[in-house]
């Protein structure tokens, strides 16, 4: 009857074992601040993400590319705005103006105006 004790001890070390796999593991890094506290600690307004660096590169000819982010725009509004800044002078292929008004109408869409 030497067997029994340890084969009850079988299912206690499993479950030890499960305890010790469920510890938590270290908090991971909280996620970035939204693009507006980003702003508030002096960063750009501009948040990253595809066709970011695009904008920067073909909006900063004339003006500083951050000034879009002080709009909030419909996708027809950043596209209008977008084709009017090409026909002042801003130089990209239609491809590039295309991936700037993703990239503006993600980040700046109008239903974020406050107040609205
Ligand atoms: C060739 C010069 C030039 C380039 C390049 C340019 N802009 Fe402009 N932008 C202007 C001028 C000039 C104004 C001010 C006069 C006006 O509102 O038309 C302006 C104004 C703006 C304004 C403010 C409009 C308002 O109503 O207050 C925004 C937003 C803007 N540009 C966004 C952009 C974006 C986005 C790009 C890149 C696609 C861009 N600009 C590239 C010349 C340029």
């Amino acid at each position: 009857m030497k067997l029994i004790p340890s084969l009850l001890l079988l299912p206690a070390l499993g479950a030890a074992a499960a305890l010790v796999a469920q510890t938590p593991t270290p908090a991971p890094t909280p996620p970035a601040p939204p693009p507006a506290a980003a702003a508030a600690q002096g960063g750009s307004p501009l948040p990253p993400g595809p066709g970011h660096d695009t904008m920067v590169r073909v909006c900063s000819g004339c003006h500083a590319p951050d000034i879009a982010a002080q709009q909030r725009l419909t996708p027809d509004g950043w596209h209008e705005l977008v084709e009017m800044m090409a026909n002042n002078g801003a130089v990209a292929t239609d491809a590039e103006l295309a991936e700037i008004t993703v990239y503006l109408t993600r980040s700046f869409p109008a239903d974020q105006l406050p107040g609205r």
